[in-house]
Parts: C-alpha cells; sequence; structure tokens
C-alpha cells in the first residue's frame, strides 16, 4: 500500500490553520505554539441571487440578531439556513448587535464562515440596560443582551426602515423574504399571535389587582406572541418612542414585580392586540423544551417555516451531549461547527 502520508498530513494542517482563521487564540509556551481554536467553523457554500430578484439593492432584506460566544453557533446555523432558502441570498443584510467589547472573534468567525455576506456588527452597551433588569424566574433570560430588541431602532441606521429580528436558536426553511415583506397594515410590529394562551399567568397578582394597572389591555384583544421572531417598522417604532414605552414597564416591574419573565411581558403590556398577525407557520416555538427535565417537544401541526428552539434546551448542546431530542436533527444540517482538537505547530 502506497501512501504518501507527509503530504496527506500537511494538507490536513493547512487546511486546519487556515479554517481557524482569526477564532483561534494562540499562546506561546516555550519553542512551540498552541493553537487552541475557540470556535472552528466551516466556510458555508457560497451563494448568489436568483434570476427574480431585484437588482440594485430595491430587494434588499434587513435581518437583525444578537452576537454572542454561547450562541455563535446558532447563529452560525440560523443565517446559513436564511442564505439557503431564499432566492436572493445576495439581498440581505444582516445587523448583529454585540455586548461584547472586544467583539473582533465573533465577527470575525462570522466574516470567515460567510465571506461574501453583508453583515454589519454594533455595539450594544449592556450598561444601558443593565439598571432596569429585575431577576425573573429564569437568569439566562436577564442578560443585557435579551433587551437589546428594545433598542433596535435607536442602533440601526437611518437607512434601515423595516428589520426582521430573530432569535439566535432558530432556522428558517423557507424564503425569509415572504415574511420579511409582510403587510404591516399601519402597525409597528408583525408576528404569529396566539389568542388562545391564557393572558392572565404572564403577569402577577400585583398586576391584576393594581387599579391604576390593571386596565392595561382594556380596549384590545391582548393575545400572546413571542418576541424572538418579528418585523419590525423602525420608522414608526422610532417616531412612536416605543423604546421609552417599553423601558417606562421595565420601571414599574423594578417597583412592584408585575410579571415573571424577562425582556416580553413588556413588549406584551405595549403591543399586544396591537401587532399585525401573521401565520404561525413563521415561528414553530418552544422546541428547546425543557432539557433539564428532559422533556422534548414535538412540532405542532401544520406547515413550517421557521424552527424555534425557544426554552432551555438547544440544539447543539443536545447534540453534544448525544441526547437530542428528535425535532433536534432538524436543526443538525445547518451546523457549521467543526470539532478539532488543538493543533501544535512548531514556532
Ligand atoms: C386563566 O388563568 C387564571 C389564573 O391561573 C384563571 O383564574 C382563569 O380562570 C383562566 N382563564 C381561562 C379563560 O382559562
Ligand atoms: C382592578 O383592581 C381593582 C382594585 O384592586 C379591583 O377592584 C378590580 O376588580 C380590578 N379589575 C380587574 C379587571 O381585575
Amino acid at each position: 500500500m502506497s501512501c504518501n502520508c507527509t503530504a496527506i498530513v500537511v494538507a490536513i494542517f493547512i487546511v486546519i490553520i487556515l479554517g481557524a482563521g482569526h477564532a483561534v487564540t494562540g499562546a506561546r509556551i516555550g519553542a512551540m505554539m498552541i493553537r487552541q481554536p475557540v470556535q472552528m467553523f466551516r466556510e458555508a457554500p457560497a451563494f448568489w441571487n436568483g434570476a427574480e430578484c431585484a437588482a440594485g439593492g430595491g430587494g434588499r432584506v434587513d435581518i437583525a440578531m444578537t452576537l454572542d460566544a454561547n450562541y455563535l453557533r446558532g447563529t452560525m446555523a440560523a443565517v446559513l439556513s436564511i442564505l439557503q432558502h431564499t432566492a436572493c441570498p445576495e439581498s440581505m443584510v444582516f445587523h448583529f448587535l454585540t455586548a461584547e467589547a472586544d467583539d473582533r472573534g465573533l465577527a470575525a468567525a462570522l466574516r470567515a464562515s460567510f465571506p461574501s455576506l453583508d453583515l454589519r456588527v454594533y455595539r450594544f452597551d449592556p450598561s444601558r440596560v443593565r439598571d432596569r433588569i429585575s431577576r425573573s424566574v429564569r437568569q439566562e433570560l436577564d442578560q443585557p443582551l435579551n433587551y437589546a430588541r428594545v433598542y433596535l431602532a435607536d442602533t440601526l441606521p437611518a437607512d434601515v426602515r423595516r428589520v426582521t429580528y430573530l432569535d439566535s436558536d432558530v432556522v428558517v426553511v423557507d424564503d425569509i423574504r415572504a415574511l420579511a415583506s409582510v403587510d404591516l397594515a399601519g402597525h409597528v410590529l408583525a408576528a404569529p399571535e396566539y389568542c388562545h394562551a391564557n393572558f392572565s399567568n404572564y403577569f402577577t397578582d400585583a398586576f391584576w389587582s393594581h387599579l391604576a394597572l390593571n386596565g392595561t389591555f382594556r380596549g384590545r384583544r391582548p393575545c400572546y406572541f413571542n418576541t424572538g421572531v418579528m418585523v419590525m417598522d423602525v420608522v414608526k417604532w422610532r417616531a412612536g418612542g416605543y423604546t421609552r414605552r417599553v423601558e417606562e414597564w421595565m420601571a414599574v416591574q423594578k417597583r412592584r414585580r408585575i410579571y415573571h419573565l424577562g425582556s416580553l411581558p413588556p413588549f406584551l403590556l405595549v403591543f399586544a392586540g396591537r401587532i399585525r398577525a401573521v401565520d404561525h407557520r413563521w415561528n414553530q416555538h418552544g422546541l428547546g423544551g425543557d432539557n433539564v427535565e428532559g422533556r422534548c417537544r414535538g412540532l405542532h401541526p401544520g406547515p413550517i417555516s421557521l424552527l424555534h428552539w425557544s426554552g432551555k434546551g438547544k440544539p447543539w448542546l443536545r447534540l453534544d451531549t448525544r441526547r437530542p431530542c428528535s425535532v433536534d436533527y432538524l436543526w443538525a444540517p445547518y451546523d457549521l461547527y467543526r470539532y478539532s482538537s488543538p493543533v501544535i505547530e512548531e514556532w
């Protein structure tokens, strides 16, 4: 058996080192350089617009997400899924909000995996919201970055007039343009609505028994919606001062506990019953289930355009620990993570 093993080893080495790109931290030890990959992701396949896409940026689609080291793998999968399923991937502009003081590693990892993607990174100052956050029932909901969606309109440049906000634990399996171009019919937000959910449970007795507060929903039919997938008229949001309106409810929550969860209830207080409802296919939420108690959620019946692993369990963690839920196999094809052991090279 003949084998040009040296060449193969060298080739593998080059591939690994190139692939690691900027997403590595180096530590010099003696004459050796140990490169410890922080995250290593494959490069996504190249993508081009189809013939039906508007030329000259007319069909531009602005998408906003947060960017965080803990969710980078989810972000990568979400971006890949969007590009794979839209007819106009070159028309997508991604806006990432990050709370990290130094986001160069995260941004570089994204750029390495999606070299031709139009992506922009904005710093979201966590101190802007830190003092406004009151502790919720789930610690991960209290992260400042969870509130970045409240500040989208203040963060995005003026030429972004409409944005589609997505959580990092989603994959899109349909053309995102259908969601992003929804007729807002004069509303500030569009999202799937769930009117059968019992609204009482999102707010405390302190809220329902307070004369000045418990009439908040009078005159509207308040329905639950999930803020992990929403289309926003950024111009209307700014004009209506909605950032301040959401912040005001956060201030009320600070004084007297009126709800249990984090960033969702203040959105409900301002917007429930006042949004444009879109088809449920655009947010199959709850797929995260509750991995602490080992509970898996199945899919709801009906067509699906977007899968959302909201809840405690994340598909990449469950796949890594070899205890996946069956829905996690729907996420796996979009995983760009490439497992690799540390590379040691001669210095
Ligand atoms: C909603 O939940 C509250 C409190 O848990 C309960 O008192 C009420 O009857 C429920 N309403 C409906 C319509 O199920
Ligand atoms: C609102 O609070 C007041 C004062 O506690 C109470 O009398 C009233 O029944 C409440 N209204 C509703 C709709 O719960």
